[in-house]
Formats: C-alpha cells, sequence, structure tokens
C-alpha cells in the first residue's frame, strides 16, 4: 500500500461519548499524511448505499475541517462533540445478500484500509466482513459496558461512570429531603462494570450487578430490607440502591434488560418490607412507617453528555495509534487498538475474536465483572451490599 492512501472510517452499535474524539484523531492524523479519509455513515449501512449506487464514494470524503464551527476560524466541534456524526444506525443481523452488498460497497470505495470503531458486538461482525472481503481493518473499541475482551479499557466507559454517579449524588439530596429509598437503574446490557464503578463512586449503600446476584430473590430482598433498615436507624433516613439492567428479578416476567427491573424490585422490596417491619419486627426496622421509595431509570442519559478528558485522552490515543497502525503496517492486516499494563498497543483482531467467543459460550458477557476483583473488593470495604 504505497501512495494516497483511502481511508475508511465508520462507527457501529450503541454510540458512546468520544466517538467524534477518535474521529478528530484520525482526521488530524491522516491529513497530515495526505491520505484520503471517507466517513461511512450508518455502519456498514453506508457500504449498502454505494454498492445499490444510491451515492457515490467521493460523498463520503471527509477531512480535518469538515466539522468546523462556521464562522469559527477553523475551530472544530468534534474533540468535544458526544454521539456520532457519522451515526451508528446499522442492522445487527444480516442476510446473506446484504452482506454482500455490504462487501461489493467496499469495494467499490477501493479502500485501502478501514478504521471500525464499535462494541464486542459490531466488532464481530466487521471482522467476520472483514475475513470474507479480504479488508484491511483496524478496530477501535468503545461502549458504555466496559465488556470488550483483550483492552483494559475502552472509549466512553470512563464519562458513563462519571454520568452515572453525579446522577447519584444529584439524587441524594432530594432522596434526603423526604426520606426516600432511591433504586435507580444503570445500562450495561449483562456487564456490572458501569453499575459497580458508577455506584462506588456515587455513594450507593446497595450495588446488584448481574456477576455477584444472578436474580433477586427472597433472601436477596431481606437482606436489603436489613441493610436499610440498618442505614435508617444508625445513619440516615435515606439510601441509594444501583440496580444494573442485566440483573434479574425472581418471581417477576421482567427479563434482564427490560427497562422495569428497578419497579418491580421496588414492588417486592415494598412488599417484604411491609411485612417484616409492620408485622414482625417494627422496633428492630425503625420502620413503623412504611418506607417511601422511587426509582429512577437513568437508560441513555449515561451515554449522551460530554466527554470526560479521560475518555478525550483515551479517544485520541486510540485514534492516533490506528492511523499509526496503518502507516506500519505492510501486506494484509486486521488489528485491534488496546489498552494494555497503562499503554496503548495493539493485537490481532482474532485473538480478540477467539477470546470473546470462548467466553460467550460461558457467559452472555465477555468481559464480566470478576468477583474477586478490586473494585468488588473497594464495595464490600465500603460496606456497601453486593446482594451475595
Ligand atoms: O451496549 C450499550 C448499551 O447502551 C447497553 O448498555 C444497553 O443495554 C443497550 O446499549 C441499549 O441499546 P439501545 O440503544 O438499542 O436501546
Amino acid at each position: 500500500m504505497e501512495g494516497r492512501k483511502r481511508l475508511g472510517i465508520l462507527t457501529s452499535g450503541g454510540d458512546c461519548p468520544g466517538l467524534n474524539a477518535i474521529l478528530y484523531a484520525i482526521l488530524k492524523s491522516s491529513s497530515r499524511l495526505d491520505w484520503k479519509a471517507f466517513g461511512i455513515p450508518n455502519g456498514t449501512d453506508g457500504f449498502i448505499a454505494i454498492a445499490k449506487q444510491h451515492c457515490q464514494p467521493e460523498e463520503f470524503a471527509i477531512d480535518e475541517h469538515s466539522f468546523d464551527i462556521p464562522g469559527q476560524k477553523g475551530m472544530g466541534v468534534l474533540l468535544f462533540l458526544s454521539g456520532s456524526v457519522l451515526g451508528c444506525r446499522g442492522k445487527k443481523r444480516r442476510e446473506p445478500q446484504e452482506e454482500e452488498l455490504i462487501c461489493e460497497g467496499y469495494r467499490r470505495m477501493k479502500l485501502d484500509a478501514l478504521i471500525a470503531i464499535g462494541g464486542d458486538g459490531s466488532l464481530e461482525i466487521i471482522s467476520e466482513l472483514a475475513s470474507r472481503g479480504d479488508w484491511n481493518v483496524v478496530a477501535i473499541p468503545k461502549t458504555i459496558d466496559n465488556d470488550v475482551p483483550g483492552t483494559e479499557r475502552v472509549v466512553g466507559f470512563d464519562t458513563a461512570v462519571e454520568v452515572v454517579s453525579t446522577a447519584l449524588y444529584n439524587l441524594s439530596f432530594t432522596a434526603a429531603s423526604h426520606d426516600r429509598v432511591m433504586i435507580v437503574q444503570v445500562m450495561g446490557r449483562d456487564a456490572g462494570h458501569l453499575a459497580l464503578q458508577a455506584g462506588i463512586a456515587g455513594g450507593a449503600d446497595v450495588i446488584f450487578v448481574p456477576e455477584l446476584v444472578a436474580e433477586i430473590g427472597e433472601r436477596v430482598i431481606r437482606k436489603t430490607c436489613l441493610k436499610i433498615a440498618h442505614i435508617r436507624e444508625h445513619k440516615r433516613k435515606f439510601a441509594l440502591i444501583v440496580v444494573a439492567e442485566g440483573v434479574k428479578i425472581a418471581n417477576s416476567s421482567e427479563k434482564a434488560g427490560d427497562e422495569a427491573i428497578a419497579d418491580s424490585f421496588k414492588r417486592q422490596l415494598r412488599e417484604y418490607n411491609r411485612g417484616y417491619c409492620q408485622v414482625e419486627s417494627p422496633d428492630f426496622c425503625g420502620l413503623s412507617e412504611e418506607v417511601d421509595m422511587r426509582v429512577t431509570i437513568l437508560g441513555h442519559l449515561a451515554r449522551s453528555s460530554l466527554p470526560a478528558a479521560s475518555d478525550r485522552l483515551l479517544a485520541t490515543a486510540f485514534g492516533i495509534r490506528a492511523v499509526d497502525i496503518i502507516a506500519r503496517e505492510r501486506g494484509k492486516f486486521r488489528r485491534m487498538v488496546t489498552w494494555e499494563e497503562g499503554e496503548v498497543r495493539d493485537r490481532p483482531l482474532a485473538d480478540v475474536m477467539s477470546e470473546l467467543q470462548r467466553a460467550k459460550q460461558h457467559n452472555p458477557c465477555a468481559s464480566p465483572v470478576d468477583p474477586d476483583g478490586f473494585f468488588v473488593h473497594v464495595a464490600r470495604e465500603l460496606g456497601i451490599y453486593l446482594g451475595d
């Protein structure tokens, strides 16, 4: 690959803060090398549009000034802007004919390499397409779920922790004013990293993550109730409970990921509380009156905010590394940019995919919270009840 390279860039899967900061770094670095960059809209859908001749490759051409603020003398927005200016809307499952169209679109673009920014699911799809179409690919891991194997950090996670922990802090004032228990449901799909780390940083009293409490049943409800009673007797009248969306509730029709997990938990906790505090042991509870509870589902808020400085740093470092890899490699390559042992590195994408597929044979999440890991230890030492 000599001469002026043609570089495709796409974002795929759920957006997260820092995607545009990756693009910012890629465009700066590739324009210094005088490469031609193409922003593929809406993940692999952009290739289908090219294959179907709905648009021409040159229409996707972008450079470091494509996103300048009008009238602001070359001031760009990409470093700070959340979401993805390229769009992420691509289908998760494809028919074989659609895959063929994607490969056809890629060929028509005449790309030397593609930088694909995605989470575990999107990168799996890109990896398969890349093998099929013989593409050169550099993958950049991003997700608020923090569940991509092979890398210790991903773009977007730090910001999500910041948003959720700030929300917990903010909620504590209204909770305190009404002596309420706030139950806060947090995204993360099948992983509990976001709930655990944001819960610790946001002062939660109870945190439920799928890796530690697969299902909230009667025992967990009872212990939660005792924990709240203890807090109300000895410390304060309000409490914060964080529930990761991947946690299931026993005796409930709600499935993991349903938006009403926390609501269902609230109902069961309230019922148990009523029985326990008013009938069995009102003195112990210090809850002669029923505890008032409210649910907040933070949902997509965790994905959409000014990227934290640490995410902007990681995003730009990953973007620069991706360009470095393409400049460095001779022959065919498929790599993923990683963060390992305090520095940016890269490794074969196929190795990461094998790790992912191996892990998914036993667990829906390829990189779950380690029950013996440091943050679980931290939570326990802080006296946070984790449901086990
Ligand atoms: O994977 C990122 C994520 O935000 C998960 O935490 C969440 O379960 C899912 O995406 C939500 O997806 P959607 O945007 O399709 O509702």
